[in-house]
């Protein structure tokens, strides 16, 4: 412990010796991102039990005029999870209260501690289901899916986080508390300050806890690996499905590329005989059977050149890892990958996806280009291995690519540090204006995870 660091001492006071962590044999794990391309130093790491101790703990970097950076699961893909160098990182994991499932209104309160996974199996507990899913469930916490406004993998059907949120607490930046927890799906009274935070990335206050809507728990589980030729047959299938079937929860688009990838580092087997250019990964969900209607569908299906179709857990789960793996494997490649989470308008998703290989190869020449994603969404992660990281040359490339068709530099994994530089390509000089007044509004010293989100 750092008994010369007044901060250190007075975090001691608000959360207890144990939990305020200064040996970098212990901060190491707060420090780096999950891409490893994103690190920094921390003063210290500090975790609060609750919402008083997160508030003390604010207070207390106000005194000193310490930069705060939340962290939840660290599990962000942005570089908005981790210290730049020399700020205090606050762990929100010890927040991991489960409320009591009101199963009348379908609600349950959270602490912004929970991880998905934990969310998912209280809520099935009580016959209910959570909307937000994705394959960073176990460390992905509440709290960080708020802060970024998390979409995952069943979007299709229950939208992003944001849609899932009833009301929440929160603390400021001068160690206030905001707090709408009464659970009413309608109380407008002046401005919705929760949902400001929704998607605000730890920059304007720290989540505490969340009241959340539930879904029914659907039993009557499909999962369907659909080989087309490519994207716009992909796109094809995929309003065919939409229009004729019902109860679908996700649909995701792979390439043959990605599952070669997954195969050989994963020890997966291949789906099919031969593989086939690109596949819909299909999840239908319904409180009776719907194979019968997705066989409907797809039996005249011209697009479909195979099917692998699962309705047991298993055979589920080992069409999904097919998708879900995607991420890790990408990871364990031999050079950091840059990551690119964009979304476009369906209409030029298929020009996106044509153009991509020469825009990157003409930024990074001999790089590798994996893309895969939520296609019911508009929404593709562009990942490319080869570049150092500080070589930029591929994102200006590819996010200019996606502008230039309509799209966004960020769908659902937020701005962090890494696109603040690229804002303006989507934001006009008025909103980075509004949005800049609101953050020195709630956050005057720009204590609140400075350089995230808004250039500094
Ligand atoms: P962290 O990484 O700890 O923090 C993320 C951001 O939120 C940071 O800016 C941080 O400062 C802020 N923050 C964290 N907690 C709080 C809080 N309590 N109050 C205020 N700010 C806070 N994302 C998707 O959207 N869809 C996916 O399908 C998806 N799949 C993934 C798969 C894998 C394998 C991995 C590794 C990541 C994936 N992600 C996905 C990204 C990541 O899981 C999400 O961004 C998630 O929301 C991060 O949650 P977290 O608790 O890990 O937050
Ligand atoms: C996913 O959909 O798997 C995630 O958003 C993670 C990624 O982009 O790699
Ligand atoms: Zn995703």
């Amino acid at each position: 412990m750092n008994p010369s660091d007044d901060l250190v001492t007075d975090l001691v006071d608000a959360v207890g010796e144990r939990h305020v962590l200064t040996d970098p044999s212990l901060t190491a794990a707060y420090e780096s991102d999950w891409t490893r391309r994103w690190h920094g130093e921390a003063r210290c790491v500090v975790r609060p039990a609750d919402t008083d101790e997160v508030a003390a703990v604010v207070r207390a970097c106000a005194r000193h005029g310490a930069a705060v950076v939340p962290q939840g699961g660290n599990t962000g893909l942005v570089g908005g999870s981790t210290p730049r160098g020399g700020e205090v990182v606050v762990s929100l994991g010890r927040l991991d209260e489960l409320g009591e499932v009101d199963t009348l209104a379908a609600h349950v309160t959270v602490g912004a501690g929970v991880t998905l996974a934990a969310l998912h199996e209280h809520a099935a507990a009580a016959g209910l289901a959570y909307g937000v899913n994705m394959a960073s469930r176990d460390s992905a916490t509440v709290g960080g899916t708020v802060a970024t406004d998390a979409g995952g993998i069943r979007v299709v059907r229950y939208g992003t986080t944001r849609a899932q949120v009833v009301g929440l607490e929160a603390v400021l930046a001068d160690g206030s508390v905001i707090r709408r927890l009464d659970g009413l799906v309608k109380d407008t009274v002046g401005y919705d300050l929760g949902a400001l935070l929704i998607g605000s990335e730890g920059t304007l206050g720290i989540v505490t806890r969340v009241v959340l809507r539930l879904v029914p728990r659907l039993e009557h589980r499909v999962v369907a690996l659909l080989a087309v030729d490519g994207v716009p047959e992909a796109l094809q299938l995929y309003r065919r499905l939409r229009d004729g079937v019902d109860g679908i929860e996700a649909i995701e688009l792979i390439h043959h590329e990605g599952v070669e990838l997954v195969v050989a580092h994963t020890g997966a087997s291949q789906p099919f005989g031969t593989p086939h250019p690109s596949y819909l990964l299909v999840e239908v969900a319904g409180r009776s059977d719907p194979m019968d209607g997705l066989a409907a569908v797809l039996g005249d299906a011209p697009e479909l050149r195979d099917a692998a179709v699962a309705a047991d857990g298993p055979g589920r789960q080992r069409l999904w890892h097919l998708r879900e793996a995607h991420t890790e494997t990408i990871s364990a490649m031999d050079a950091v990958p840059h990551k690119f989470d964009v979304s476009v308008p369906l209409a030029t998703l298929p020009s996106l996806t044509d153009r991509l290989p020469e825009v990157v190869e003409g930024a990074a020449p001999g790089a590798r280009l994996i893309v895969f994603g939520h296609l019911g969404d508009g929404n593709l992660h562009v990942n490319v291995v080869g570049p150092d990281p500080d070589d930029t040359a591929v994102d200006d490339a590819v996010l200019g690519l996606v502008v230039e068709l309509g799209g966004s530099i960020s769908a659902e994994h937020g701005v962090g540090r890494h696109k603040t530089g690229y804002l303006h390509l989507v934001r006009s000089d008025a909103e980075i204006a509004a949005m800049r007044a609101l953050k020195s509004a709630l956050d005057p010293d720009g204590v609140l995870n400075p350089g995230v989100l808004l250039p500094l």
